[in-house]
């Protein structure tokens, strides 16, 4: 039910004309429907998918959908995160679509963060970190990745090795806490074998909280007018 208030209540901040990115989750789930019915009473505007999921429910939803090809800056998106911090930078890549939720979450001009209040935290790190690795090599970029201070740890599914819509690798990195996002996300991203972290940092321009009896709606830039 909070999930469902949150992902609705951002499809009030799209507009004729728009392009939106739609990100992944339970909560953009809801966004999506919702999105559907407005398009279905003629609301005009195009979307690009974050997932392969993301595109599946979008079309089934009879959302018109679009590719970096044709935008290179996104009017609005809309995403889910595994933990928020209190200076807004996120986690996300609990359903593995980090990469392309980070184009979306990028280049777009306004970025809104759809959660439940279970996803806020004081410092982030409790969620482990997920991490996408190209599959050559993925031993030692893990051994990489521990000697920054993790605990990191291949995801499978099924018994099987995790497979991201890039055809690439996860490893969810089991940190005790995580003081400086910006420094970590950094020195990760320099390691061999690193594609692309789950810390978003500095990209959220509004967050709206799903709460048992209805939606806060948080603007740490005011710039969503
Ligand atoms: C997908 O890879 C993730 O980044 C999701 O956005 C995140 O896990 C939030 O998912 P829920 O909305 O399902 O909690």
């Amino acid at each position: 039910m909070e999930k469902k208030l949150a992902g609705e209540k951002a499809t009030e901040y799209i507009k004729d004309g728009m392009t939106i990115g739609l990100g992944t989750g339970s909560t953009v789930y809801w966004t999506i429907q919702k999105l559907g019915e407005l398009v279905s009473q003629g609301l005009q505007i195009k979307a690009i998918p974050s997932s392969v999921d993301t595109e599946r429910l979008a079309k089934k939803a009879g959302i018109p959908l679009t590719t970096f090809a044709e935008v290179d800056m996104l009017d609005l998106s809309i995403d889910g995160a595994d933990e928020v911090d209190a200076m807004y930078n996120l986690i996300k890549g609990g359903g593995g679509a980090l990469v392309r939720e980070k184009f979306i979450d990028t280049f777009t001009r306004k970025f809104i963060i759809v959660v439940d209040e279970s996803k806020l935290v004081s410092r982030l790190g409790s969620f482990p970190l997920p991490v996408e690795v190209i599959p050559f090599g993925w031993e030692v970029t893990c051994q990489s990745l521990a000697e920054l201070g993790c605990t990191p740890v291949l995801r499978k599914r099924n018994d099987e090795r995790f497979i991201s819509d890039n055809g690439n690798y996860i490893v969810d990195c089991h940190f005790t806490g995580i003081d400086d996002p910006a420094s970590l996300h950094s020195r990760l991203k320099q390691l061999l074998g690193v594609v692309e972290t789950g810390l978003f940092i500095d990209l959220t321009t509004l967050m709206i909280v799903g709460k048992r009896d209805g939606v806060e709606v948080v603007s740490p830039k005011k710039n969503l007018t």
